[in-house]
């Protein structure tokens, strides 16, 4: 069995109870090894965070003062206060999934997780009831990251800003693995797998899934 360097564990507390991290750990990283649950939605370990959905937020205690950060992102250092729960981290929590309901109000992934929270409608504008893409970026991440074929990107920005592929015309570099769909937090990759991979048994040649 390998030796963990002790010298090199950063110590800080999670929620009162104290916390080992390894040097590179995030607070995330930190609360999953101590099977502590922080809710998330644009984080996979199998690609770099990017902190998109601000869902995973926790407040961060030092001494007299306290910030809300992305705990995906945040690394925690020697004496840090943690808490994964309190009253304003749940706050800011609702406030993210008020946003969501705006942006992708026909998920039903997130309309189930806003409950939870017992968020039932947003105050922010809804631009297209029929939305269910949160653009968090996780498909085009693991597409690029993961599989290696950059089949589809965040394209045009703003209000028009949306996941596709180069063209808006089927990929051939796509090889259909669905790993965009696996990962979508919100179910949206599914209704757009067909437009980004188009009839795969018409294809010839390499980028196949058979
Ligand atoms: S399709 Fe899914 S994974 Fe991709 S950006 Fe939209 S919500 Fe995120
Ligand atoms: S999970 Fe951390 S910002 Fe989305």
């Amino acid at each position: 069995m390998k030796e963990i360097d002790t010298k090199k564990l950063i110590n800080f507390s999670i929620n009162g109870t104290p916390a080992q991290a390894k040097e590179g750990w995030t607070v995330l990283d930190t609360a999953r090894n101590m099977g502590i649950h922080i809710p998330t939605l644009c984080h996979h370990e199998a690609v770099e965070p990017s902190g998109a959905c601000r869902l995973c937020v926790v407040e961060a205690r030092d001494g007299a003062w306290s910030k809300v950060v992305v705990s995906c992102m945040y690394p925690p250092y020697e004496g840090v206060e943690i808490l994964t729960d309190s009253e304003r981290v749940k706050n800011v929590r609702r406030w993210v999934l008020e946003m969501l309901l705006a942006q992708c109000p026909a998920s039903r992934e997130i309309k189930a997780l806003a409950a939870e929270y017992g968020v039932k409608s947003t105050r922010f504008r809804i631009k297209n009831p029929e939305e269910q893409c949160m653009l968090c970026g996780l498909c085009v991440r693991v597409c690029a990251e993961v599989v290696g074929v950059q089949a589809i990107s965040l394209g045009s920005r703003g209000v028009l800003k949306h996941v596709s592929t180069p063209y808006m015309v089927p990929n051939r570099a796509c090889i259909a693995c669905g790993s965009c769909v696996t990962v979508c937090p919100t179910g949206a990759m599914q209704a757009r797998l067909d437009k980004v991979r188009g009839d795969v048994s018409q294809r010839t040649g390499h980028g196949f899934a058979h």
